[in-house]
């Protein structure tokens, strides 16, 4: 495979499977009109997504795939109801609580990514607790995006960039794409290789702009609540046989795969 230029070295024990994707980012959609569609409260819906995310998690650290990102609140989805955001914020601490130690037994890299200290303190102190306890696992690294936000990410990276130009560290000649690439909350991450959507809906919805450039895209209508391992396994072949290019010609990809 020939990698982009200016991606970084993985913090990973397991062994790279070259024709499995190494890094999967997922929108996890589809949940409100699952549990609609069986007259049922939208909440519903979501810890029904709760039960595919254990799924997910279990797949990917069978099969090696070494990092994980899943999107799980947006910077926009405050603008839902006052109760459904109180209860995907419940549910969310209260998977953590459940899983936590499951995770680490499995040697999960557990991480959040977001401007997550808008869910209170309560909600803080158990992401920090729980990044804490799984820090130096060296399996499947699972990032939770949770009051994400991809133009979010890229501002505040651009603010640590202009800071250190203030201060006289940097000078704006060196602000580079790897440079900014640097200060994004995936920076210890190479870019996802495979982006899944389920839920029907063919957009990003401000999830990873910048990591997005090169990923292959896989949009499903089956709902997430839906989202089992066979379906998995489906967006896993559908990536297999893709020719990723990154700029080059199809022929110079496939002297580069033979030599
Ligand atoms: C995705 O499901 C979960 C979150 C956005 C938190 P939705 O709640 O968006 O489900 P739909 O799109 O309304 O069906
Ligand atoms: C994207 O889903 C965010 C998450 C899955 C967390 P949305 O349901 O919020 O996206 P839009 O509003 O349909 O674009
Ligand atoms: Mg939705």
């Amino acid at each position: 495979m020939v990698a982009p230029t200016g991606t970084v070295r993985a913090i990973s024990d397991i062994p790279r499977n070259e024709s499995l994707p190494e890094h999967v980012a997922v929108i996890m959609d589809g949940n409100g009109r699952w549990a609609t569609r069986r007259h049922l409260p939208r909440v519903t819906g979501h810890a029904k997504g709760v039960e595919r995310v254990r799924e997910l998690v279990t797949a990917c650290a069978e099969k090696g795939i070494r990092f994980l990102t899943l999107f799980a609140f947006s910077s926009e989805n405050w603008r839902r109801p006052r109760i459904e955001v109180r209860s995907l914020i419940e549910l969310f601490i209260s998977a953590l609580d459940e899983e936590l130690d499951k995770l680490h037994k499995n040697k999960i890299r557990f991480r959040v990514i977001g401007d997550f200290e808008r869910f209170g303190r309560r909600a803080e102190r158990r992401i920090k607790r729980a990044e804490a306890t799984t820090c130096d696992n060296g399996g499947l690294t699972l990032t939770v995006a949770a009051n994400y936000g991809g133009r979010w990410d890229i501002a505040q990276a651009c603010a640590e960039l202009a800071k250190q130009v203030q201060q006289g560290v940097l000078v704006p000649e060196a602000i580079t794409p790897e440079k900014i690439a640097s200060f994004l909350s995936l920076h210890d991450m190479p870019d996802p290789d495979l982006f899944i959507r389920t839920g029907g809906e063919q957009r990003i919805s401000n999830f990873l702009l910048w990591q997005l450039a090169y990923t292959e895209l896989y949009f499903t209508p089956v709902l997430w609540p839906d989202f089992d391992r066979a379906e998995f396994d489906l967006a896993l072949a559908s990536y297999v046989k893709r020719q990723r290019r990154f700029g080059l010609t199809g022929e110079q990809v496939e002297a580069a795969r033979q030599a």
